[in-house]
């Protein structure tokens, strides 16, 4: 099976046809960038609202593309009302929100990333999120055990950020997947989110042996949420074009040499649309421009799937 490859997408993008020509052409897995998040879908306790996440899922049905739900429990994105439950309340709200949403897009999507940055950035051990306050740390395994049973087909992914080559917190990923293996919790795999700089992305041996540990744990590994932030390289726009080109070339490639390795996923492919200007400052991370023209990494991506 050839390699998946995505891009994140919000539906209010969908009605933009520049924006449409060039997704439906290059791309055929779809991540929801926002709207399959808790926060969104479940403003008020009990009401759920699926229109932006039932909106991607039908475009991408209709264009034949695979879809990854994103994401069931991440401390990023819980509704207000959540934080304020006594943990027996909170427990309730979050079977409920699992079941409900993986059930929802049963058989409409092909993975979920189920846990989304619950490990610390030191790697010292869990993040100290509101779940881990009021469920305790076996939240993850319940979480993993919740989709199975609302939607047995799906890929189950642990999804996390700056764990991509060897380290602190790759080491903790690492182990934490590996307990949850130990325990028979029902894990598919594991994504590498890789927003990177191209003045200091993770080397490739190290992104390459993080894969392959992964890998012979029997798990699938993907590329989750790449972008290459470049401003910060010296010299002119086009020096920072080309080396931004072969850090999505390298990187990428890495996933393509790895047979374990079945997605790579961009933030967004249009500099029109990427959270890096709003969080880092302006900036040109991803494959086209805001005109929606290829970019030099555009071609290093292409290259890269062409094993060149
Ligand atoms: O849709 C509303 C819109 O109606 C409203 O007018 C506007 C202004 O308030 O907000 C819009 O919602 C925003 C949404 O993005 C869509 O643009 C939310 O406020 C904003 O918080 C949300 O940000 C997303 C963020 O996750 C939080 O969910 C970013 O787009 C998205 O790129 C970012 O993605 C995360 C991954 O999920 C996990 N890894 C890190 C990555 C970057 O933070």
């Amino acid at each position: 099976m050839g390699k998946l490859v995505g891009t994140a997408v919000q539906s209010s993008f969908l009605g933009d046809s520049r924006y449409t020509g060039v997704f439906t052409r290059h791309f055929n897995y779809v991540t929801a960038e926002y709207e399959m998040k808790w926060d969104p879908i479940e403003r008020a306790q009990g009401v759920e609202s699926f229109s932006g996440g039932d909106a991607i899922v039908a475009f991408a049905a209709a264009q034949g593309m695979q879809v990854k739900g994103h994401a069931l429990v991440w401390h990023g994105s819980v509704p207000a009302w959540a934080n304020t439950l006594a943990p027996a309340a909170f427990r309730t709200a979050f079977e409920n929100h699992i079941r409900s949403v993986a059930s929802h897009y049963r058989g409409r999507v092909l993975a979920w990333d189920v846990v989304n940055e619950a490990v610390a950035d030191d790697g010292s051990g869990l993040r100290d999120t509101v779940f881990r306050q009021k469920l305790g740390d076996t939240y993850i395994a319940d979480a993993f055990r919740l989709a199975r049973d609302a939607d047995p087909q799906a890929l189950l992914f642990y999804n996390d950020y700056s764990g991509e080559g060897l380290g602190a917190k790759s080491n903790r990923i690492y182990d934490l997947v590996k307990s949850l293996l130990a325990q028979g919790v029902p894990i598919d795999g594991v994504g590498l989110q890789m927003h990177v700089t191209a003045t200091n992305p993770p080397p490739d041996a190290s992104i390459a042996s993080n894969m392959r540990r992964l890998a012979d744990l029997g798990l699938l590994v993907n590329i989750s949420e790449m972008d290459v932030r470049l401003r910060d390289v010296p010299g002119t726009q086009q020096t920072k074009l080309d080396v931004q080109k072969n850090v999505y070339h390298s990187i990428v490639g890495l996933c393509v040499a790895e047979p374990r390795c079945h997605a790579v996923t961009f933030w967004g492919f249009t500099d029109a649309h990427s959270w890096i200007d709003a969080q880092f400052g302006a900036d040109d991370p991803l494959l086209c421009d805001e005109q929606y023209a290829a970019k030099p990494a555009f071609f290093g991506v292409l290259d890269a799937f062409r094993r060149r």
